[in-house]
């Protein structure tokens, strides 16, 4: 059985990497808007990225050997593959990987535009499994779940407004770039 301090500490990483994910993408929206701060926006959205991406690998290492205990690597992939709610949050982690690797300059300058954005896309599907996560885990509170959601949901539908109704002027810009390369721009 693990120490309310481990279920604290595993419970206060996840909710950091949730809300720094959220902070993220609420910073790309706002990128699109506020053309005099782009820059710093772009730049506090990949260090946002990175802060979550660090807490949910911390996240999942303190429940792995702190709360689920499985006595081996064996055993551990057993538990991701056959428990739901661990499954939804491993495949979340995996899917953040390559975006928080691409948010290096030497590694996103070799990925190019379409791949980065299309990888940058997948953030929404990773944050659907985090949410899916925690809904099946051990202490969901489905409130705070669809309020989450809402919020996620406004953010995508928000990136639907076209770019022309954003800007008066809309071809002198050019689209989402990966931050080794946007944030000096
Ligand atoms: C291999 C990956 C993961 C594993 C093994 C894992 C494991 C767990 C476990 C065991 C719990 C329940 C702790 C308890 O109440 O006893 C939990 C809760 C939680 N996880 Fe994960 N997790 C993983 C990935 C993620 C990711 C990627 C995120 C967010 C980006 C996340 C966010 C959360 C949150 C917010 C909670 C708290 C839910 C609540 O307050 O009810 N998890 N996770």
């Amino acid at each position: 059985m693990a120490s309310d301090a481990i279920v604290g500490l595993t419970h206060l990483s996840g909710w950091l990497a949730v809300f720094a994910l959220i902070a993220s993408l609420a910073m790309s929206l706002a990128s699109r808007f506020l053309r005099d701060q782009r820059a710093r926006l772009v730049a506090w959205r990949r260090i946002a990225g990175l802060v979550g991406f660090v807490s949910a690998v911390v996240h999942a290492s303190i429940a792995l050997t702190g709360v689920l205990w499985p006595p081996s690597v064996d055993e551990a992939l057993t538990v991701i593959a056959s428990v739901p709610y661990v499954r939804h949050g491993a495949l979340a982690l995996a899917l953040l990987t390559p975006l928080a690797l691409t948010s290096f300059p030497k590694l996103n300058a070799r990925v190019g535009l379409r791949t980065w954005e299309t990888l940058h896309r997948g953030v929404y599907l990773a944050i659907a499994l985090v949410l899916a996560h925690v809904l099946a885990g051990p202490s969901a509170d489905p409130r705070l779940v669809i309020a989450i959601a809402a919020i996620v949901i406004v953010l995508l539908l928000a990136r639907l407004v076209p770019r022309s109704r954003v800007r008066e002027t809309s071809d002198d810009e050019p689209r989402d770039q990966p931050p080794g390369l946007d944030a000096t721009k």
